[in-house]
């Protein structure tokens, strides 16, 4: 069999020189620029930009953030140095609200605010220690995300997939995307349809962008064919990632995610969604309870500043919805392959 060979992983986020520096996802596919961060507050607005995005890269990114509000705080009136860090990382947890892998690094970071035996002059450390280690998690499941999803795609299939869930929005080679890569290196004769992803296009930027570098088939199509490809008979399955999945399995999604779920279903093809257990939320027990990011206006009446919608029109624009638990075959986090009923499963 004609094996690929998936590139190293993308260096999406780092950690160098007491800065954060990440890929600005805003700029590709036109250039690979990358974006110094030295401030806590910047993390935040690059979160709240998508300069970097997809939910384990928020959650990755927010952790280095901690570390740059500790050292601020350090500097600050020793009774005051663990509420200012506290602030810090109350403004962080809210830069975006649906992706729950933020919370889940906010709390992981918490834990050592929490700890008496961490003086304060040695927050930084211990907190630029955790997000290393969430980083190089990250890395690891998605490997093993990979590994566990190739085993259900046939030797040779055509999947569908929506948004960016690969490398650009995770700490290692992605969610659905490792999936893509470990089938292409195991051999299989993998070939992707990626949709656009309007209003930002995640999957025309970023999507198509990795894959063509990786040196995987994709083609392009816009968002409104999807369904109806499905419906021909194109494609074998599906695979998306999340940005919270809840207690009975319902799952938030890029806009756009649910229609693709319910012609999976109509067409009786497989729709799989990858991700980590950071991204499941026991606390949510179902998708009703995901709060739903609303983005600004100008995101769907203009494409890239050119105004496309008359002035002052009406708009709605939810960044996310939510997939029924009903409609998803399985959920592929690093722990395993879970399967309904959910509640049971994700447990
Ligand atoms: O608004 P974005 O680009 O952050 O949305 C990203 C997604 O919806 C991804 O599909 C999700 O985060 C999973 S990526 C591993």
């Amino acid at each position: 069999m004609n094996r690929g060979k998936a590139p190293a992983p993308l260096e999406t986020l780092a950690w160098r020189d007491g800065k954060l520096r990440i890929i600005d996802q805003t700029r590709l596919p036109r250039e690979l620029a990358i974006m110094e961060i030295a401030d806590y507050r910047h993390v935040i607005a690059a979160i709240r930009n998508l300069e970097v995005r997809g939910a384990p890269a928020i959650g990755i990114a927010a952790a280095y953030g901690a570390v740059l509000a500790a050292e601020e705080a350090v500097g600050s009136p020793s009774p005051e140095v663990r509420s200012r860090l506290r602030k810090a990382l109350s403004e962080l947890r809210l830069a975006r609200p649906t992706a729950v892998d933020l919370m889940w690094a906010i709390d992981r970071v918490g834990e050592v605010v929490d700890r008496t035996d961490v003086p304060d002059e040695g927050l930084a450390e211990a907190i630029l220690e955790v997000a290393r280690r969430i980083h190089c998690e990250d890395l690891d499941k998605s490997l093993r995300m990979g590994e566990l999803g190739a085993s259900l795609l046939p030797d040779e299939a055509t999947v569908l997939t929506h948004c960016n869930a690969g490398g650009l929005a995770t700490g290692g080679y992605g969610t659905a995307l490792a999936v893509v890569f470990a089938a292409w290196e195991a051999g299989k004769k993998i070939r992707v349809v990626a949709d656009e992803t309007r209003p930002l296009l995640q999957g025309a930027r970023l999507t198509a962008w990795e894959l063509q570098r990786a040196g995987i088939p994709v083609t392009l199509v816009c968002d409104a064919a999807a369904p109806w490809l499905i419906g021909s008979g194109e494609i074998d399955a599906v695979l998306v990632g999340s940005d919270r999945i809840a207690a009975n399995g319902d799952v938030a999604n890029k806009i756009g995610t649910l229609g693709i779920a319910l012609a999976a279903d109509a067409s009786g093809i497989p729709f799989y969604v990858v991700a980590p257990t950071s991204t499941l939320d026991p606390d949510t027990l179902s998708g009703e309870e995901i709060p739903i990011e609303e983005r600004d206006a100008e995101e769907v009446t203009r494409i890239f500043g050119i105004r496309t919608a008359p002035e002052g029109i009406d708009v709605r624009n939810p960044a996310f919805d939510v997939t029924p638990a009903r409609y998803v075959t399985a959920i592929i986090t690093e722990r395993g392959i879970h399967r309904p009923p959910y509640q049971e499963s994700l447990r």
